[in-house]
């Protein structure tokens, strides 16, 4: 069945990137109805909307003719999921504060299906805590909040507030789209339920992780060879980067080392960015004590013995260059024997053949409590689903394939009821 999103365009300099973003989703086989503020309208016009979307673009909530034929509730009742993007800081304020003066709020304040807002905006107007107030507010109304990339921005500034491009805005729709309605917190909330208490009751689709620090290693490293070439990984850090969401959703404080890669913050994260193995190391150990560390970066096993600090050149011999490796700190293993070992250690174990087999031997070598173990063998390494067998030594779980989202979801409730089964 085709899925439909409903998408408002509220009026900013980045509401141009929205036919981009319609393209991309149709191109992934997503039906896309439009919506425009009226400032929206300055910057992209209903017709070249229209002409992508295929359909009627709406605009204004006093257009009576359209209101006869396809009113507002009707309007979000035919989608499966809202995305606001971009959101300008106005459009939050008015989301946050349930005021409804045209169709786009309106239709927002009547809606029951779930919400994505893809915030964009100066950086300043971002940091301003009005803004940051009304995100936390929306947030814990369990409105899904994209994350602004940083950058340059069109007003000359440089910082938070760029859109993310359409790709990762696309990514995240799937990502949410994928989600059964019960995991989307105001999934089955009757229409128009306006209990906030009733909304905050399903906010913790994951257990509870209050007062617990969770750290989380997430994608690639980069082994200098010299300053134009490095040793990599295909990693993408997406589990890594669901799984810190997904913590972060439970209530958590989360840290998340990161690896080399192009992914939004999840809101609420704390992230550190890192580009060697003994860097995401250093990162780690600044990070203790926590609660439970789980270790998915990629770490490159080795690095060059000593990076040249100019660029390698070819000696005219017809001869490679001859590059030492050594091998690189085991973050995972130094861990488990650290003075602040984190009372729940779970290691990944990405392999292509023996899965299980392995992953057993990787739990006892490196003195993890649980491994979750993927097979790589397809196209997991920059996929966005993953099949994955959980090793502890009680035993193995298997699980069925799943976006990458969805097995963030499940571990992060798997960890939160080992935390609250243990002392201390
Ligand atoms: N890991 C780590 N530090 C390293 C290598 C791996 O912390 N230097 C962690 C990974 O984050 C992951 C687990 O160890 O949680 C297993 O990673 P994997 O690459 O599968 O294991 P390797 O030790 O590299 O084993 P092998 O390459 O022999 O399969």
């Amino acid at each position: 069945m085709t899925q439909r999103i409903l998408l408002i365009i509220s009026g900013g300099i980045a509401a141009y990137k929205a036919l981009e973003l319609v393209r991309t989703l149709r191109k992934r086989g997503i039906a896309v109805r439009a919506v425009l503020t009226e400032s929206a309208e300055k910057f992209v016009t209903p017709l070249s909307l229209g002409v992508l979307t295929e359909d009627h673009v709406f605009g204004d909530m006093f257009d009576l003719k359209e209101e006869r034929e396809i009113g507002h509730i009707q309007l979000s009742r035919q989608a499966d999921l809202i995305v606001v993007a971009p959101a300008t800081a106005n459009i939050l304020a008015k989301m946050a504060n349930g005021i409804a003066d045209n169709l786009a709020t309106t239709l927002l304040l009547a809606t029951d299906k779930p919400v994505l807002a893809v915030p964009a905006m100066n950086v300043r107007m971002w940091h301003h805590k009005a803004t940051q107030r009304n995100l936390e507010r929306l947030h814990a109304d369990g409105v899904h909040i994209l994350e602004p990339d940083s950058g340059e921005m069109a007003c000359g500034e440089y910082g938070k507030g760029r859109l993310p491009e359409p790709e990762a805005i696309a990514a995240e729709i799937e990502r949410l789209l994928a989600l059964p309605r019960g995991a989307d917190p105001l999934a089955d909330q009757p229409d128009f339920a306006g209990d906030a208490l009733s909304v905050l009751d399903k906010l913790e689709p994951n257990g509870n992780l209050t007062d617990k620090h969770i750290l989380v290693t997430a994608g690639p490293t980069h082994e200098p060879i010299d300053p134009v070439r490095y040793i990599a990984n295909r990693s993408s850090g997406k589990q890594g980067f669901a799984i810190a969401a997904a913590a972060a959703r439970a209530g958590a404080r989360v840290t998340l080392v990161a690896g080399p890669v192009q992914l939004p913050t999840p809101l609420g994260v704390d992230r550190v960015d890192v580009e060697t193995a003994r860097q995401m190391l250093a990162a780690v150990e600044a990070a203790l004590p926590a609660d439970a560390a789980i270790m998915v970066a990629a770490v490159a096993d080795w690095r060059t013995a000593d990076a040249a600090e100019q660029k390698i050149k070819k000696d005219g011999s017809g001869q490679p260059a001859p590059l030492a490796l050594v091998e690189n700190p085991d973050i995972l293993a130094t861990l488990s024997h650290h003075a602040h070992r984190p009372a729940l250690l779970v290691g990944f174990a990405a392999e292509t053949q023996k899965i299980a087999e392995h992953a057993q031997a990787k739990l006892i070598r490196k003195g993890a409590d649980w491994i979750v173990a993927n097979d790589v063998s397809g196209d997991v390494m920059g996929g966005d689903a993953n099949a994955v067998q959980i090793v502890t030594t009680d035993g193995i779980e298997t699980w069925p394939a799943m976006p990458k989202g969805q097995v963030a979801d499940k571990l992060i409730e798997k960890v939160a009821h080992a935390l609250s089964s243990r002392p201390g």
